[in-house]
């Protein structure tokens, strides 16, 4: 089959590898019909993880059961699927307690909690930036969507990762409604926070962001969006919120963080969050921190720590929690807000293209090129 395939630093390919096959009697093989590309791609893209050659990358995928292993009950060949990026095995002590983003299972050799299809560290699992995809717990692991599967394709896509991403972001940061809400970064995770806020209730949901296009698209879903290019993003959250703070925040960069003239501050966005945030409010950190990052801008960063402002984040009494989203702990409520008509997680996508273009899309969001907000591919219909 064709797949997308990491060959070093700003490198990949579409080539030719073996189709996957059942291994296992829990296995199911998915023929991918949508696959999004991810800010958590451009990280390995990028060469900032120790991601192999020869990899296939994809962990937002959805697509149609076409093989099924003997212990596979639940599913049938032509069931349409979204595929959590998260490998989970339902049955280990994370996983029963639904927190399938720490699987004690699927990530055997590095003794890390947590496994995702083409992702650095995260286990043997190849993407489904290609044909077809091998699934394993496939119970478990696949979604089934509903007789609309077809037609809102674009819409349940974003069940694989953004949109419970974006909502987890918000659970963590305990939005209710009628709270006023900061979120960091107007990328495609940043705006699903959004959206989730948003459907949560929110009273006021700020963005910030440099890209003008993408804190459009914030401003389209009916959040206030605030540029960091010129003034301190934090001067303008205690503005817009009276001088208080806002009631909470999400953190949805992560460690390349960087200041509008793109100099590297992994602490940034954290310690900026700590600053728009009053006190005892809850932060929720999605963006992704790496325990070693060989390429950091600093000393500090390359041993995978960064100078969190420790003592204003206590004195403020503040709470975060950080990691990973258990996609299966949202996406089945989130999947039936889009089959009843009430989410559109769509809007966030600007391409639409085939498998064979994805080197070049990813060269495109990579740059965050003005227009490429998030690129879904369709290897087949
Ligand atoms: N925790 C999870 O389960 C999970 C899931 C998906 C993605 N992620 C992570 O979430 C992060 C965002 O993903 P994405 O797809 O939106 O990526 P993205 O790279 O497309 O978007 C990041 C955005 O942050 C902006 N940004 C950079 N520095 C900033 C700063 N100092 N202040 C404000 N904005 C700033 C960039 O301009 C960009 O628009 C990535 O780190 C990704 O790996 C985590
Ligand atoms: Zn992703
Ligand atoms: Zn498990």
């Amino acid at each position: 089959m064709k797949a997308l395939v990491y060959n070093g630093p700003r490198d990949v390919s579409v080539t030719e590898v073996p189709d996957p096959r059942i291994e296992r009697p829990g296995d199911a093989v998915v023929q991918i019909t949508r696959t999004n590309i991810c800010g958590s791609d451009l990280h390995m893209y990028e060469g900032r993880t120790d991601i192999e050659a020869g990899r296939v990358l994809g962990h937002e995928n959805m697509g149609r059961v076409v093989e099924t292993g003997p212990a596979v009950e639940q599913l049938r060949p032509g069931d349409m699927v979204a595929v959590p990026f998260n490998v989970a095995c339902g049955h280990c002590p994370n996983c029963e307690r639904g927190l399938t983003s720490y699987c004690l299972t699927a990530n055997p050799d590095r003794g890390i909690a947590g496994a995702a299809y083409g992702f650095a560290d995260m286990g043997p699992w190849n993407g489904g930036q290609a044909e077809y995809l091998q699934v394993p717990w496939a119970d478990f692991n696949l979604l089934p969507l509903p007789d609309d599967a077809t037609e809102k394709q674009n819409d349940y896509v974003m069940l694989s990762d953004i949109f419970p991403t974006g909502y987890h972001a918000t659970e963590m940061a305990h939005v209710t409604a009628g709270d006023t809400v900061v979120i960091y970064g107007a990328g495609p995770v940043g705006l699903m926070a959004a959206y989730s806020a948003i459907i949560k209730g929110a009273s006021k949901v700020m963005v910030i962001d440099r890209h003008p296009d993408r804190l459009a698209l914030a401003e389209k879903i009916g959040a206030i969006p605030i540029n960091d290019g010129a003034t301190s993003p934090v001067e303008q959250v205690l503005h817009v919120t009276d001088g208080h703070g806002a009631d909470c925040g999400c953190e949805c960069v992560g460690y390349q963080a960087h200041d509008p003239a793109g100099h590297e501050h992994p602490s940034q966005t954290l310690n900026e969050l700590v600053d728009s945030v009053k006190p005892t409010g809850h932060i929720g950190v999605v963006g992704l921190y790496v325990p070693a990052d060989p390429g950091g801008s600093d000393e500090l960063a390359r041993r995978g720590e960064i100078a969190f402002d420790y003592g204003n984040f206590w004195f403020k009494g503040q709470h975060m929690g950080t990691g990973q989203c258990p996609v299966k702990a949202y996406n089945t409520h989130l999947r039936d807000l889009i089959s009843t008509g009430k989410a559109t997680p769509s809007f966030v996508i600007s391409h639409q293209l085939p498998l064979d273009q994805a080197p070049q899309a990813y060269r495109h969001f990579d740059n965050r090129d003005n227009g490429w907000t998030k690129v879904t591919l369709f290897p087949a219909g």
